[in-house]
């Protein structure tokens, strides 16, 4: 019989404090969120400084949660998993000491987790199937990334933005057409009503990167739509222009991830992170890999967006590859994907 690994699982990389309790790396026994989205909504994007003082506020609250909820006392837990990169520094900060802080008192190992590959272990909690070798694209607010994932806890990039994020497009579209923030799941409704044809938005194509994503000229494209529209005081149809955005990037996504997959001879594609939520790229992606025969993977919009569960698992299968980390585990707001510290 296998032995029971129960990770203890702390994210706090951005505006979300999160704590979960993971069994054997695919079940999760918890998983609670404090969101600080209605904080941060009154600035219209995520103030820093304010992050890391609710994150000190919630921290503790999110993880006697996390423990009461899967039925576990910190003494049964096997190890502690923490995001450690990248995000924001003081955000990242309070997860880290608080982590270090359980794992000396409880004697408990340490195991630091990239953010972005908790984001891509997300897909093996509801697709127990799942087993690398396969392709994933991440996409959240803060990265754009097409990675082959060739072993658990083994990646190689193989396209990134070189310019804004998917979801940080999104944002700032949603925020010059009045949405608000955060902008992805707002533009994601209000497309719905709206023409993806009304505007035909430029498709960015890197030269010689034929993975590499670029989504700042789209968003200038739609910036430049609405001034022109103000200068002839034409209305603006909000929902055509978040439809024909949409379509832009969605478009883009898709067919770098299928051309990916089949130059790769991937029969496996997942997708992952907040944008990965986003209907429109669900749909169009399932049928693109459909038509290919490539599998398709994706979590529920719940584990999507930031959540410590996804941490959870991913810490699992850096633990089974012997990762420990020590009392200098620090927090690394700009790690890379695969770079050890
Ligand atoms: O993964 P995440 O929670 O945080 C980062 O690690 O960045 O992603 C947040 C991003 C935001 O930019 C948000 O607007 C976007 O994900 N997002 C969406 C949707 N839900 C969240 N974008 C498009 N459609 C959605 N339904
Ligand atoms: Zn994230």
């Amino acid at each position: 019989m296998q032995e029971e690994i129960l990770i203890l699982a702390i994210e706090s990389s951005c505006d979300e404090t999160a704590a979960a309790v993971v069994k054997n790396g695919r079940e999760v026994l918890s998983n609670v969120i404090f969101t600080q989205i209605a904080l941060h909504t009154l600035y219209g994007g995520v103030v820093p400084e304010i992050a890391s003082r609710k994150h000190i506020e919630k921290m503790n609250q999110v993880i006697e949660s996390a423990l009461f909820e899967a039925k576990v006392t910190l003494d049964e837990i096997t190890a502690i998993g923490v995001t450690y990169g990248p995000g924001l520094v003081g955000a990242l900060l309070v997860g880290v000491a608080e982590a270090k802080a359980i794992c000396f008192a409880k004697k408990k190992p340490l195991v630091g987790v990239h953010h972005i590959e908790g984001h891509i272990s997300a897909n093996f909690i509801e697709n127990q199937d799942l087993e690398p070798p396969f392709l994933c694209l991440i996409v959240s607010g803060g990265h754009t990334h097409l990675a082959l994932v060739k072993d658990y806890g083994e990646y190689e990039i193989i396209g990134k933005t070189r310019d804004d994020a998917a979801g940080e497009a999104y944002d700032k579209v949603a925020r010059a057409i009045g949405l608000g923030y955060p902008g992805g799941p707002k533009i994601d409704k209000v497309a719905k009503e709206g023409n993806p044809n009304a505007i035909i938005f430029p498709r960015a194509v890197i030269e010689d990167a034929p993975y590499d994503f670029s989504f700042s000229g789209v968003k200038s494209a739609v910036l430049n739509y609405i001034n022109a529209c103000q200068m002839k005081k034409i209305p603006i149809e909000t929902a055509d222009i978040a439809a024909s955005f949409q379509a832009a990037v969605v478009e883009v996504l898709v067919e770098h991830s299928i051309r990916a997959a089949k130059e790769y001879k991937l029969d496996k594609l997942a997708i992952a992170g907040g944008v990965a939520s986003n209907s429109e790229l669900r749909s169009r992606m399932a049928e693109a890999c459909k038509k290919e025969g490539i599998r398709f993977y994706y979590p529920s919009s719940g584990l999507c967006t930031d959540n410590a569960a996804m941490i959870g698992a991913a810490a699992y299968y850096e633990y089974q590859k012997g990762t420990r980390h020590g009392w200098d585990l620090n927090a690394i707001p700009n790690l890379k994907l695969g770079e050890r510290k």
